[in-house]
């Protein structure tokens, strides 16, 4: 009977806590939501982030940091009553800086000792009112690398290279760009050796170029035990909108690496979960310069994608973002085409898949040629170019669009900024390869090596520049293909067409 007046209690503290996640979430001023980062874990992922972890020690000294009202640390103890054995103890520390929050966080913390206590477990819960990222060097610096679990879902936002919380991460040896990862990377360096990290965070840092110093910091002083992928890109925090996209990590400080388990779920509530073990070497290529962290992708490799081989080095191919920055030559650039000026391309010059150019547009069409402008144009030429930037909402991230040069007799071309444009050392490519390459970016091959190790919806060059492509011959024969259709490209044509075993 007690048990169950535990359980009833427990099941009365999870609705709660959705109650008071959303009257929270609702007192928070939108502004210093974004500023410090706010978005909160629902309960079906705080409940799977602490069924991931593995050991259960007799004393466990947990750190939430960025605790918001302290959804992590409540799942976090149901998990340690189910399994922790007889007699342990749970000693939690949360950080949080928001005095809505606190105020929460604090309440939240005497009803979660309640049913620990009840059941003879011992606990102690600690409400640390501190900047996690200021305190963290004070906690390491006294040798208190003590904490057996860290669980997190920390704050997501860029830092300054001249802010406090950049100086305060370097002083602790970790170079990085964002709130998230200076957090996990402190998270980590406060672990005991063999201490295990669960945490929920942006991909970005997967291949970001930015990141590659957090990239090593971590892969030096951790394992990669298991990676979550949620499929669709907003589904992770639905109530909150957050576009990036999430992935939940397993971490074990100071471990070898070793086989890394993958799961992929279509949704927050997880139901559909589908996992898998990969080498760490497939996640993590030995030879990867820039380590960046791949996530193979859930869904059967298809046949013949893992022949696509060649870099574009190897093609003799370039892929730079478009080198017009329109607001850097605002004084040059024209509402319309002229004779002595050069088309503008944007994105929005593309409708499906074809060139119109001009349109009337808040930007511009044409730039005008100085000494200044010629050096961001390109020659006139087939080109293959691509989307920088997707919407949420779309379903791929990958888009390519020809330029012909028959529709654009101008001698000079302006690629804008928010478009990747494929380039023969800065000249043209020959047409049957700028279409062939553009077949290839747009399929549905392509799409899902290109998502195994991109999880943001910006596609960069550099990006574009790891991923691999069919050698020159197969590319000229798509280009050829396309050329000579009559039909419209769907995508099922381009995908049979990309998909079909090789040699026929
Ligand atoms: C993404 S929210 C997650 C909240 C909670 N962990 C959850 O999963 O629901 C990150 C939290 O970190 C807090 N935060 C932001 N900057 C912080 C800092 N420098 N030190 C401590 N907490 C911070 C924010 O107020 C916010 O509550």
């Amino acid at each position: 009977m007690g048990n169950s007046l535990i359980r009833r209690s427990a099941a009365r503290l999870g609705e709660t806590i959705d109650a008071r996640r959303a009257e929270a979430a609702s007192r928070l001023d939108p502004r210093e939501r974004s500023r410090l980062g706010q978005f909160m874990t629902p309960t079906a992922i705080a409940d799977f982030m602490a069924a991931l972890f593995t050991q259960w020690p007799q004393h466990t000294v947990l750190l939430d940091p960025g605790a918001g009202i302290g959804s992590l640390t409540e799942a976090f103890a149901e998990e340690f009553r189910k399994r922790a054995p007889r007699g342990a103890t749970l000693e939690a520390h949360t950080y949080e800086i928001d005095p809505i929050l606190l105020a929460y966080l604090r309440r939240h913390m005497s009803d979660i000792a309640t049913p620990i206590i009840d059941q003879g477990l011992g606990f102690e819960g600690f409400v640390h009112d501190r900047d996690f990222v200021a305190e963290a060097p004070f906690l390491g610096g006294m040798g208190a690398r003590r904490f057996t679990h860290a669980i997190l879902n920390p704050p997501y936002k860029k830092i300054a290279t001249t802010s406090a919380h950049r100086r305060l991460a370097r002083a602790a040896g970790l170079e990085t760009v964002n709130l998230y990862s200076a957090f996990l990377g402190l998270a980590i360096t406060l672990m005991a050796e063999g201490g295990e990290i669960v945490a929920i965070v942006p991909r970005s840092f997967c291949n970001g170029v930015y990141f590659e110093p957090f990239r090593r910091y971590l892969l030096e002083r951790a394992a990669i035990r298991h990676i979550h992928v949620f499929d669709s890109r907003t589904s992770a925090f639905r109530d909150d909108a957050v576009l990036q996209e999430n992935i939940i990590l397993r971490l074990v400080r100071g471990a070898r690496p070793g086989p890394v388990t993958l799961s992929f779920s279509r949704d927050a509530s997880l139901q559909d979960l589908v996992s898998r073990e990969v080498p760490f070497t497939e996640v993590v290529h030995p030879d990867d310069a820039r380590v960046f962290i791949r996530i193979p992708s859930g869904a059967p490799e298809v046949p013949g994608t893992g022949t696509f081989q060649h870099t574009l080095a190897e093609l003799g191919l370039t892929v730079s973002t478009g080198p017009v920055v329109d607001f850097r030559v605002r004084a040059h650039t024209l509402p319309n085409p002229r004779e002595d000026a050069a088309p503008l391309l944007y994105a929005h010059h593309f409708r499906d898949g074809h060139l119109v150019w001009p349109v009337t547009h808040k930007k511009p069409n044409a730039l005008a040629l100085t000494p200044e402008t010629r050096k961001a144009l390109l020659p006139r030429g087939f080109y293959t170019l691509t989307r920088r930037f997707s919407s949420k909402e779309e379903r791929r991230r990958l888009v390519a669009f020809v330029v012909d040069p028959a529709d654009l007799p101008h001698p000079l071309y302006g690629f804008e900024n928010h478009l990747n444009v494929f380039h023969a050392n800065k000249a043209g490519l020959s047409e049957d390869l700028a279409r062939g390459l553009a077949v290839y970016l747009n399929s549905s091959a392509a799409e899902r090596a290109f998502r195994v190790f991109s999880g943001h919806t910006q596609v960069n060059a550099g990006d574009l520049r790891a991923l691999r492509y069919p050698d020159r011959a197969t590319l000229a024969a798509y280009g050829r293909w396309a050329r000579g259709s009559t039909l419209p490209l769907t995508q099922d044509a381009i995908d049979a067409l990309v998909e079909r075993p090789r040699g026929r």
